[in-house]
């Protein structure tokens, strides 16, 4: 029997909805101890570690790798070897779903090529994992909300941030109307001169194949965003161009290993120093073209650098968000308004970790017979300023490895049917990743079209 569970909704009034999450049905299906039989297609960094090794390592008690798949057969036989997974390997998607019998299918694919697996799988009857994004455009994304809709498959989305530490405390806050009610939240993310430039290295950088950064980046945030508003997106209108990669580069060569402007290019990154990455990627490029260490400034890339995006959702929550690709730091800022008050959040602003710094020196010294603190000077704050009266800072433990500690707390929820600590309702369906990702395809509609533009013009979903 399956199991139910309330799952404490966030609404106003914390109404309790009972919910039937895919993974308990999963879970309860395999109450005669046998394992999950998992099929996975995309062996890139993401599906060999995090769905592939990982999973292997702490859930190889209920579950096993039956299958794997990719176009590129070099990789797909390092990743398996990788993963140390002992099962047929297969170039042709079809004929691995044809041949082998799974329960379970994990997409860590190329962005707009999900949809592809997805639907696939849905045909077929199964649990479908998909990375986020679950789609990149919304004829794709149709496809798979009319797939799910007739298959006895669902899809679970891997939304991961709702499980990191500080956004399930920040949605705890919310959900007990700690600033009364919400009415607009300004959330700003800052990707380094390293990590926003990655993405100009490789498939990130085409639309065609990622979608931009509003869909393959921020996907994550404006699922967050959805997730607190507790509502969903009505209309977008937003800005975004290409200022610094791409054709705005000084100069360009074909990959940075044979790049005649090493010496000059403040983004030259040599990936002959990590192993892992050319077995990888440089070892198996002859058979697709897949360069790992393409050149960012490289012409053909059409993707925005920066983008402000203004959502107004169905409760008439609005919001202020912003990526920006090439920062100094790392990090956000994110800041709830309510009738009452406001709360807010940053991470990686250099100027505030080192008054952390000094706050945590302090403590350090204040505590010191007994060695100090073990934190690394290192914490989240989650401030807290109520209308008339004077702001509370409350500190939490820093975590941010496994994107804010939230990738076990999903995976144990996924593969062993146990609830995040904090349970409110993190397991992404269909519906919410089409919601995530709707948001990223009207702001790149309304960049192109230069308009506001609805929810509901993209899909049959009616936002609610
Ligand atoms: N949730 C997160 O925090 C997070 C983090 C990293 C990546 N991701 C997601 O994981 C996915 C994979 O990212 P990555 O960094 O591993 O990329 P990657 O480029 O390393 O791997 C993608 C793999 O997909 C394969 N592929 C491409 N088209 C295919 C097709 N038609 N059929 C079969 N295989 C195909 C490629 O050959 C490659 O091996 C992406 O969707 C990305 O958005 C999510």
């Amino acid at each position: 029997m399956n199991r139910r569970r309330f799952i404490a909704s966030s609404s106003a009034a914390l109404a309790a909805s009972l919910v039937t999450l895919e993974s308990d049905k999963l879970f309860a299906q395999r109450a005669d101890g046998k394992k999950l039989r998992v099929g996975l297609v995309g062996t890139g960094v993401r599906g060999i570690s995090c769905w592939g090794k990982a999973l292997r390592d702490d859930y190889g008690d209920v579950l096993e790798f039956v299958a794997l798949s990719d176009i590129n057969p070099g990789r797909l036989r390092y990743g398996r070897e990788y993963i140390g997974a002992d099962c047929p390997v297969f170039t042709d998607f079809d004929e691995m779903l044809e041949t082998v019998p799974m329960d379970f299918l994990i997409v860590t694919t190329v962005d707009a090529t999900h949809h592809e697996f997805i639907v696939k799988g849905l045909k077929k009857g199964l649990t479908v994992f998909t990375e986020k994004p679950m789609t990149t455009d919304e004829f794709k994304c149709q496809e798979v909300l009319d797939a799910e809709r007739e298959s006895s498959g669902k899809v679970i989305v891997g939304l991961n941030y709702r499980y990191g530490h500080l956004f399930t405390e920040l949605k705890e806050l919310l959900a007990k109307e700690q600033i009364g009610k919400l009415t607009s939240i300004d959330f700003h993310w800052y990707l380094n001169t390293y990590h926003g430039a990655s993405y100009f290295r490789r498939w990130h950088g085409l639309r065609e194949k990622g979608g931009t950064l509003l869909l393959h980046k921020a996907a994550h945030h404006f699922d967050l965003l959805n997730w607190f508003a507790d509502s969903e997106p009505v209309e977008v209108s937003a800005f975004g161009s290409l200022e610094h990669y791409g054709k705005n580069g000084p100069f360009r060569g074909d990959n940075c290993r044979t790049c005649p402007h090493k010496s000059d290019c403040k983004f030259h990154w040599d990936i002959t120093k990590n192993e892992h990455y050319m077995k990888l990627y440089a070892a198996n490029e002859h058979h697709d073209g897949y360069i790992r260490d393409n050149c960012l400034f490289r012409e053909e890339i059409d993707i925005f650098d920066k983008m402000a995006v203004q959502i107004k959702y169905a409760n008439n929550v609005q919001v202020a968000y912003s990526l920006t690709t090439y920062s100094p730091f790392e990090g956000f800022r994110i800041a709830f308004n309510g009738m009452d008050g406001r709360l807010e959040s940053w991470e990686g602003l250099p100027w505030l970790e080192k008054q952390q710094e000094d706050q945590a020196a302090l403590h350090a010294k204040e505590m010191s017979q007994s060695g100090g603190g073990a934190d690394e000077g290192r914490y989240h704050e989650i401030i807290t300023s109520m209308n008339w009266q004077e702001s509370q800072v409350r500190k939490l433990p820093f975590v941010r490895g496994g994107h804010w500690g939230g990738d076990p707390i999903m995976k144990n929820q996924i593969f062993k049917g146990i609830a995040p600590p904090k349970d409110f309702g993190q397991q992404a369906d269909v519906r919410q990743g089409a919601m995530s990702v709707l948001i990223g395809i009207a702001a790149r509609r309304s960049i192109d079209e230069g308009r506001i533009v609805k929810i509901e013009e993209l899909t049959d979903l009616k936002p609610a």
